[in-house]
């Protein structure tokens, strides 16, 4: 075939449906600003040719000449057994091998997407493997999945069962991950990539970010930087157990693997069963990783997190106020705070329920969601009323999948818990904790009735923060059979997915969080089914630059829950002026998370403003492009980011001083994702100094703030007793017309 027929061949291939006459054809599937370049000749191995910025027909016709013939594309095991594969299996009748080549292509429309699959047949086996794409035309983010289907009259065991691979050329390649714990979740590392396997893992089973991060950049051109370099942004969206494994071996080429975590988790698949693997989501930048981010945040807002359209209200959560001495004064009294402040929405959190085992402390009640009327004597209607009388929306916290051995639930059903036959249950928080086994049918109706009773009995709540507080730590399921215990994580993920879709169908517009003792649930995988989800249960403002920077590389801010909470903080002990505490948690989604009988009257005054102007920018934070200007992990002494809405007629720059130290000159911060040709005027917000800044109320080009930024004084203006290490300015741009 000459390279005229091959262009022919690829301008066809976006209309055809289905192809049949497969001769050697290399197939191109674009998304906004990439293309994937796949070789599907019938009869042989499906090939990776290509992934990387838009390419022409003409020069995607010359890859294989001008790149090599690449790497398989769905690697599988047992022909060749050396290198590392995405899929492997065991036939009935112990056969361990697989032998996947191409019988067809095809593509179809999907709500606006573009899917094509590429169908693999195993040479003897009644195998069949679709390895597929969905692209939307406007996005730069792209999935990819596989469904293995069993077409034989036995079981067949699939030992591994990737999402995604993909082969990166050898060079100086950087991995960026995320890793942590409880109060200090998704820390950013960044190395090259060395030889051997890299593993990033969770086995959970229920909370798979606390930990690690499922989301990686791989940086092609050396250390990762926010605005040059060629970067691959890759998301497993899988609410479950992963496995992400870059192996990198003596030809010193890179291979990324990325997808449910096998370990423990054998998956026999039944005749005429299909296992689909949860989407791998990629994206392409050749403009370093802050252009990964703002692909992903697009992406999110318009297909994946639940209600992504829509702006998030302004709330305070009891929590840190209160921790479980919920009452009906205190919740009365918290309403009207936030209302008096302009906030929009009160959440109740923990501590509300349970009647035979009143919910105290963390030891028990889970499973009985039933009004403890000691504590709140007018139950959930009373703070409903109350909330209308402050002109506000009611939230309600709840934990579904969980219980503790002090309930009723308990008590009545422990046959619905986790936990292995002959084993004693290990527990978890207040050493009572269990979780439900969700595998269990009986046990997703329980879930799902939580929450359908509560919206039911209650439509007016507005806001559900959904938690999880415990792992999986005993495997066992006394619901699945003996032969297939190695289904439990897979199960009780499908069995979370089921509840929530049920919910989500009923009650769309029910604003629902996913906190998991903290950020132990920040993943693609949770997105559409929760409109947002809690960062950390650190709310320091200072550790929560980092916390944030890290979740943003990946999760729009529209999502990113950041309250202000108490100085001393609860978690580090560390005084913090509002000010600050404020401009930092005015870069995500707003809200409070503090007694506010506690702030002073200049306090509640200055965050009264600050939830005023934070309504003017509300549309450019939640829905505008994110610039990350200078990173808190560079130790410059400040970190700086911006929003910068649509148009690219209004902005908002954040400026967090990060340390003091006499007579240190901070870096000048240069703005980025202006328009070079527009002026823009500057106006301060949150502003505390008895003197405006220089440059208030001036204009300047998007060109010059692009190309030197502004002088952000050391410290504010204000009276010496009144003077404090801390600085942060929070600036408004807005172009005149
Ligand atoms: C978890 C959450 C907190 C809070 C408590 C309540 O730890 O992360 O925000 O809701 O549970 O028990």
């Amino acid at each position: 075939m000459n390279c005229r027929s091959i262009t022919l061949l690829f301008a066809a291939i976006v209309s055809i449906i289905t192809v049949t006459d497969l001769a050697a054809r290399n197939v191109k599937i674009d998304t906004g600003n990439s293309s994937i370049i796949l070789d599907a000749e019938k009869g042989k191995k499906l090939r990776h040719l290509y992934y990387g910025s838009k390419i022409s027909q003409a020069d995607a016709a010359n890859i294989p000449q001008a790149l090599g013939k690449g790497n398989v594309a769905y690697p599988d095991y047992g022909m060749i057994t050396l290198s590392e594969t995405a899929i492997a299996m065991t036939q009935p009748d112990g056969n361990m091998t697989l032998d996947l080549v191409v019988d067809n292509v095809s593509t179809r429309k999907d709500n606006g997407s573009d899917i094509t699959s590429f169908i693999l047949k195993d040479t003897y086996y009644p195998i069949v493997v679709n390895v597929n794409y969905r692209t939307w035309p406007e996005e730069n983010v792209m999935e990819t999945w596989v469904e293995i289907t069993n077409n034989g009259k036995k079981n067949v065991t699939l030992t591994k069962f990737a999402s995604g691979h993909l082969p990166i050329r050898g060079g100086d390649v950087w991995l960026t991950h995320f890793y942590g714990n409880a109060k200090n979740e998704a820390r950013m590392e960044s190395s090259p990539l060395e030889h051997g396997l890299k593993v990033i893992k969770n086995r959970s089973g229920v909370r798979n970010s606390r930990y690690t991060h499922s989301e990686v950049l791989l940086s092609m051109d050396g250390k990762p930087a926010e605005d040059v370099g060629r970067v691959i942004g890759a998301a497993l969206e899988y609410n479950g157990n992963y496995l992400v494994k870059i192996d990198t071996d003596q030809s010193n080429n890179h291979y990324f693997f990325s997808g449910i975590n096998e370990e423990n988790s054998q998956y026999k698949l039944a005749p005429g069963e299909t296992f689909a693997t949860p989407p791998l989501a990629l994206a392409w930048s050749s403009n370093g990783t802050g252009e990964i981010s703002r692909s992903f945040h697009k992406w999110a807002r318009k297909y994946k997190l639940a209600n992504g359209d829509r702006e998030r209200k302004i709330l305070l959560n009891s929590w840190e106020g209160v921790y479980f001495k919920v009452n009906e004064k205190e919740m009365a009294n918290m309403m009207k705070s936030i209302s008096d402040m302009g906030g929009e929405l009160f959440v109740m959190d923990d501590g509300w329920f349970g009647v035979k085992h009143p919910r105290n402390n963390g030891s028990a009640g889970l499973g009985d969601w039933t009004v403890d009327t000691r504590k709140l004597p007018n139950g959930i209607d009373g703070l409903i009323k109350e909330a209308k009388k402050n002109g506000i929306s009611f939230g309600i916290w709840i934990e579904p999948e969980m219980t503790n051995t002090k309930s009723e639930l308990y008590e009545k059903h422990p046959e619905y818990v986790i936990k292995a036959p002959n084993r004693e249950p290990i527990t978890g928080r207040g050493k009572t904790q269990l979780v439900l086994d969700l595998a269990n049918p009986k046990v997703q109706d329980i879930v799902y009735n939580v929450v359908d009773t509560l919206l039911t009995k209650y439509p007016e709540i507005d806001y559900i923060k959904w938690d999880a507080n415990m792992d999986i730590l005993n495997h066992g399921s006394q619901y699945l059979t003996n032969d297939n215990q190695s289904h439990l994580y897979i199960e009780y993920e499908k069995g979370l997915r089921k509840v929530l879709d049920r919910i989500r169908s009923k009650y769309p517009d029910v604003t629902i969080q996913a906190c998991s003792a903290g950020g132990g649930r920040v993943n693609y995988g949770f997105l559409p089914w929760f409109d947002e989800y809690w960062v950390s249960d650190n709310t320091d403002a200072l550790q929560r630059i980092y916390l944030q920077w890290g979740i943003s590389q990946f999760f729009p801010a529209i999502g990113m829950a950041s309250h202000i909470s108490a100085s001393p903080n609860h978690q580090t002990h560390r005084i913090i002026p509002i000010k600050y505490r404020t401009d930092v948690a005015m870069s995500g989604r707003l809200g409070m998370e503090i007694q506010p009988d506690n702030m002073t009257a200049r306090e509640k005054e200055q965050t009264k403003k600050a939830i005023a102007e934070y309504k003017t920018i509300r549309p450019i934070v939640q829905f505008g492009d994110l610039y990350r200007l200078l990173s808190p992990y560079d130790d410059k002494g400040v970190a700086s980011l911006m929003y910068v809405n649509d148009n690219k007629d209004k902005a908002v720059f954040y400026w967090w001083k990060l340390r003091t130290f006499a007579n240190d000159l901070l870096p000048l911060v240069p703005m980025d994702g202006l328009d070079p040709e527009k002026i823009y005027t500057i106006r301060e917000l949150n502003r505390i100094d008895r003197k405006p800044l220089p440059f208030e109320g001036k204009s300047f080009s998007g060109r010059f703030l692009m190309e030197n930024g502004l002088e952000i004084p050391y410290n504010h203006d204000l009276p010496k007793e009144e003077q404090t290490d801390w600085s942060s300015r929070v600036l408004y741009l807005e172009t005149t017309p």
